[in-house]
């Protein structure tokens, strides 16, 4: 790893901690001595977790690790995790509370309580159920931010289907890969979704996917959002608003095992292919819902605003499961941040009266280049709370989101965790902990994390390592679908009997933790991760191109930024002469087949890559240019040549 020296001095000589503002935590529900609970008797703090929900048949064994890595939580237990979200709330005479005020971008509104939630979430179950769907099928969605989302996500968690979000910005091919991956046998849609004002054409992205026969799909189910004739496909195809006319509001929900899965979700690793990670219903929905009101710090009268698309996992955590298992009140947005203005999340949080609000760094630095007029001309004096996911937070945009946004006076709490792990693994206490800005702390109470060097030995205090949990957690991922082994190769391997995040880590003098971004392949781009090998590997498709690499450069407001090195094919020289502009060309290419987020943001055309005399492309030379650095040390290369003509060809663009 390489160590830049102010990541040391954070360490060594960590930045003064942010005591809690005078009674912040007074009438918190989060216990002083929770981590003393966790720590005294680790099992049983999970249990107690897990009985805070509701169980049809409870369990009586807490943990199965008798066949690591393979976890089994909660397993002699029963539960339906959609009556947890919705039908517990209902009999607990919270129906009319509201559950989700959503705001679409045009402005429309929607105001959904536990009670409309209940009788929509049992409608689409039967619904779904009318469709042969039950136990066991995968049902994959790709649906903007709207609350049919949140309808079919619980309706298949209710009659046990288990759901695979695809994410509204990926492409054909992603949607046609994960559903052949897991033999989805519905496809639930829109007819598009609205972005900045304009149309983006979901339906003929999963048209286009389903094109080649050969896959599981039986029906697709398309919900009308804008106004945007479709094509429907007779047989296959079918209108939510027409079918579900009629459908009974009543649906008796069974239990499932505790094991039982709930849901896949792809993320990119460092190969090609994307892994879809899956979770079991008890076990995941415990720490959902635990973390969530920890974290956060969760009261009664909060409303609180995740920014996440539900098509990443913070979505699946923090704006379903977790919030609604504890019965908050949310807010859910349709649309981008800034449409029509970049005052829209500010309008959304004064309207609404948010109290906490969850987003990433990425958006905090880019609202810090817009600068701080826009938030204060709003009344955001309602916030209490804010929380940071996706990439390490930097001391200034910590400083900026509690001094601007958080009117100087609101706790901020870095919370990290993956896709693998399910909810937060390290966050600080919100409701008594000093906070330092820039790092997440401490373990989550009842999760078990060590810092350690290459050979998996604890690193001292002021040092840095690699991230590693040495414990299971209930929410960890259950493995990769249809892939245990590649499960137990990408994570449990390099360090026997743990499991390796794949994050660079310090640990401070008082014993914080400070996380440093992937060690691996994998660039964060805009809290987005991405895989420098798929992109590759797309690149390489493509006709023109001989071969590539991909970096991802340092960027001031996206974290990492994706640059790509094509060498093209001399035998397709006459074809790419003939375009005008054969770079854009490629990076289209990525985002079509890949997804808009995949587009590199720099894309050079190159004779050749710098490689080592045994062939190994040295990208840390090519992230070391794209970051405007100078070439380091070139001494291993074949030609020394190569990395100047390309270092030459980067300085002239940045
Ligand atoms: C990777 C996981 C967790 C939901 C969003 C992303 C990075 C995440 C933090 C944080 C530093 C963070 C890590 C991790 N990451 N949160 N608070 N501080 N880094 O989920 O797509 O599964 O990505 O995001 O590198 O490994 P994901």
């Amino acid at each position: 790893m390489h160590a830049s020296d102010d990541k040391i001095q954070k360490l060594i000589n960590p930045i003064e901690s942010v005591a809690p503002a005078p009674g912040f935590g007074d009438g918190s529900s989060v216990p002083l001595d929770i981590r003393a609970q966790a720590e005294a008797d680790r099992l049983g703090f999970w249990a107690d977790r897990a009985r805070e929900l509701e169980w049809q048949t409870p369990f009586t064994e807490v943990l199965d690790w008798s066949n690591p890595p393979f976890a089994r939580w909660f397993h002699d237990g029963k539960i339906n995790v959609a009556v947890n979200c919705v039908d517990r709330h209902v009999a607990a005479g919270n129906g009319d509370r509201v559950a989700i005020h959503w705001e679409g971008e045009p402005g429309d509104t929607r105001t959904i309580t536990y009670n409309d939630l209940h009788r929509e979430v049992q409608r689409t179950a039967n619904l779904l159920e009318s469709f042969g769907i039950g136990k066991g099928d995968v049902v994959a969605i790709y649906l903007p931010m709207i609350p049919e989302t949140v309808f079919a996500m619980l309706a298949c968690a209710r009659i046990g289907a288990v759901h695979s979000v695809i994410f509204g910005g990926f492409s054909a091919d992603a949607i046609r890969s994960r559903v052949d991956s897991a033999s989805a046998k519905l496809v639930i849609t829109a007819n598009g979704s609205v972005r900045k004002g304009r149309v983006f054409p979901l339906k003929e992205t999963v048209d286009k996917a389903l094109e080649t026969p050969g896959h599981s799909v039986e029906k697709v189910l398309v919900v009308r959002r804008p106004e945007h004739e479709i094509d429907m496909v007779d047989g296959r195809d079918v209108w939510w608003h027409d079918v579900i006319e009629g459908v009974s509001d009543t649906h008796e929900a069974q239990a499932f095992d505790a094991e039982h899965p709930l849901f896949i979700l792809y993320t990119s690793g460092t190969t090609g292919q994307p892994k879809g990670l899956w979770h079991a219903s008890g076990g995941y929905l415990t720490q959902a819902a635990y973390t969530h009101r920890t974290s956060f710090d969760l009261r009664d009268n909060d409303i609180y605003w995740c920014s996440a698309d539900v098509g990443w996992v913070t979505g699946h955590s923090y704006t379903v499961y977790g919030p609604l298992a504890n019965g908050a009140t949310q807010v859910m947005y349709e649309g981008t941040h800034d449409y029509p203005s970049l005052d829209r999340w500010f309008e959304i949080i004064e309207r609404y009266g948010v109290t906490i609000f969850y987003t990433a760094p990425t958006a905090i630095r880019g609202f810090m280049k817009t600068g701080r007029e826009i938030p204060l001309r709003h009344n955001l004096s309602s916030l209490r709370v804010l929380g940071s996911v996706g990439e390490p937070i930097n001391p200034e945009a910590w400083e900026w989101f509690r001094d601007v946004i958080g009117s100087g006076k609101t706790p901020i709490v870095d919370t990290w965790w993956q896709t693998e792990t399910g909810a937060h693994m390290i966050a600080p206490l919100v409701s008594q902990d000093a906070l330092k800005p820039g790092s997440a702390q401490r373990p989550v109470p009842g999760v078990v994390v060590e810092v350690v060097d290459e050979n998996g030995n604890r690193v001292d205090p002021g040092q840095m390592g690699l991230l590693t949990i040495t414990e299971p957690w209930p929410s960890m991922a259950r493995g990769i679908w249809g892939d245990d082994q590649r499960f137990i190769e990408t994570y449990w391997s390099q360090f026997p009997g743990r499991y390796f995040a794949g994050d660079g880590a310090g640990v401070d003098l008082d014993g914080d933790l400070w996380l440093l971004g992937r060690v691996d392949d994998v660039m964060n781009v805009s809290g987005h991760r991405l895989s420098t090998a798929e992109i590759e590997a797309t690149l390489d498709e493509h006709p023109f191109v001989a071969e590539s690499a991909v970096v991802g450069a340092d960027d001031e407001t996206t974290g990492q930024a994706v640059v790509a090195f094509a060498v093209l094919k001399h035998s397709q020289r006459e074809a790419i002469a003939a375009e005008d502009d054969v770079e854009t060309l490629l990076r289209k290419h990525v985002a079509a087949s890949i997804g808009a987020i995949a587009r590199p943001k720099m894309l050079f055309a190159v004779e050749e890559l710098p490689k080592t005399r045994s062939g190994k492309i040295m990208r840390r030379l090519l992230k070391d240019v794209s970051e405007g650095k100078p070439v380091g040390d070139t001494s291993t290369l074949t030609d020394a040549a190569v990395m100047d003509a390309i270092a030459q060809k980067v300085a002239a663009r940045l």
